[in-house]
Order: C-alpha cells, then structure tokens, then sequence
C-alpha cells in the first residue's frame, strides 16, 4: 500500500487526477468510481480536463435501495451532477435502487462487474472503516449484495438529507472480493474524522471488523491523504509526502 501525505485536500485532489490521466493515457477501459463528499474536488478537476471518456465504462460502487435515479439524493444524480452530465461515458453502470427483485438485481450487477473488469476503482473510506458500502464485517471475498448500513454511516450520510431518518437504511453495494479484483486502487480521504479508520486500515491487523484493512492484501493500492487524516500514522507508514 503506497501511503502519499498532501499538505492540503487541494493537492491530493491534483494527485488523485494524475493517477486517473495517468491510467487514462495508458488505455485504460473501465473505470470503477465512487461518490460522497471527497471525491467532489476530483471529479471537478476531470471535468475541467480535456480527458475524453466517451469510449469508455464506468461502474458505480453502490446505490441506495428504494431510491429514485431521479432523486437529488441518489448516487446516480450525484455521479451526473458531478460527472456523467459534463463527461459522458459510453455506458455507466450502477446498481439499480428501485429493483423490484433485490435478488435479482445483486445477480444482475455482479455480472456487470464480471463482464467489465476494472482497471481504477476509485475508493473513500467511511468513519467505520467501510469501502463501498461494505460495513464491518463483510467477507474479504464477498460479491456484490444488499447491506444494512451501520448507524455511524446514517449519521455521517445524514448531511446529505433533510434529516436522519430519511437516510435509507439499506444499499446494494460491490462486494470487497470484487473490490480487490480491481487492477488499480486509489482511495482518498481527508479530515480528521477519517484519522482512526486510516490508521486501521494502514497498520492495523486485517480484519474484517475494518473492511478496508483488506486492502492490505492487494499490491496495487495508492490512497491519498490530507495532514488530519494522516494524523494517527507512523511517520514510517508514510510512503511518499508531496
Ligand atoms: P465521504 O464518504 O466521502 O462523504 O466522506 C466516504 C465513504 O463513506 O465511503
């Protein structure tokens, strides 16, 4: 896992562009992307690039069930508010959260992934250590399934809501197995709200309890951090300061 310290969000964000121009230049198909607050900074530096995608694929980490793709809310009105609208992809997929067969859908979109193997997958972390939506717990190995989101992933999505109970309790999610499939990973994370789940997942011992201390067992992974998410790290966990 190679550790790079930004002084500040806005140059991890410029970091993080590299490492997507950089795959893109290299011919890179599939892009496997997330959403949430610290990806924002990202997705406006490639919407301002000339990086082309429109012959490309996108594969989205997880959606809300029970919500609308029309829904400010969802993850597919974030990802083309923030993307899709301004650069286009040839297709884009995300778990469908108005899927009238969970079952059904989970099966669907495992075959999505399968089909388009990712070359990037883009990660955040959650307080909880999750990625994805895949909370404590969840099996490394695991595909794509439906989830029951902690009560500190409530919490922390709530600022996106008129208020907490209209977070909706469950999501369909990429599983960690697939996850760790991917041929590149880049997980980013910024503030000190994300400092402990760093810190396990960096030093502490793989274990499910933190989903992404599974990362740990792949090769290829770069996550990009601010000072204050760095702030409980071994100044020797540090592999590379910009
Ligand atoms: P955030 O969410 O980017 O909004 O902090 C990250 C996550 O929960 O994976």
């Amino acid at each position: 896992m190679k550790v790079i310290l930004a002084p500040n969000q806005a140059a991890g964000d410029q970091a993080a562009f590299q490492v997507f121009k950089q795959v893109v230049d290299h011919g890179a198909h599939v892009l496997g992307l997330a959403t949430g607050s610290t990806p924002e900074g990202l997705y406006r530096l490639l919407r301002e690039s000339p990086l082309d995608f429109s012959q490309m694929i996108s594969v989205n980490l997880d959606e809300y069930v029970g919500i609308d793709p029309d829904n400010p809310q969802s993850y597919h009105y974030f990802m083309k508010q923030h993307l899709f609208n301004a650069k286009p992809f040839a297709h884009s997929y995300l778990p469908d959260g108005l899927a009238a067969d969970p079952d059904a859908e989970v099966k669907r979109y495992d075959q999505v992934v399968v089909d388009n193997p990712v070359d990037l997958q883009l990660l955040g972390i959650g307080r909880d250590g999750h990625i994805g939506f895949n909370e404590p717990g969840s099996p490394f190995d695991g595909g794509t399934h439906r989830v029951k989101l902690t009560d500190s992933t409530i919490e922390a999505n709530a600022r996106f809501f008129s208020s907490k109970d209209e977070v909706p309790r469950e999501a369909y999610t990429m599983g960690i197995g697939t996850i760790l499939k991917s041929r590149e990973i880049l997980l980013m994370a910024y503030g000190d709200k994300k400092a402990d789940a760093i810190q396990k997942m960096v030093e502490g011992p793989l274990t499910t309890a933190v989903a992404a201390s599974a990362l740990q067992k792949a090769d290829n992974v770069v996550v990009i951090v601010d000072p204050a998410a760095a702030a409980k790290l071994r100044p020797t966990s540090i592999s590379e300061r910009l």
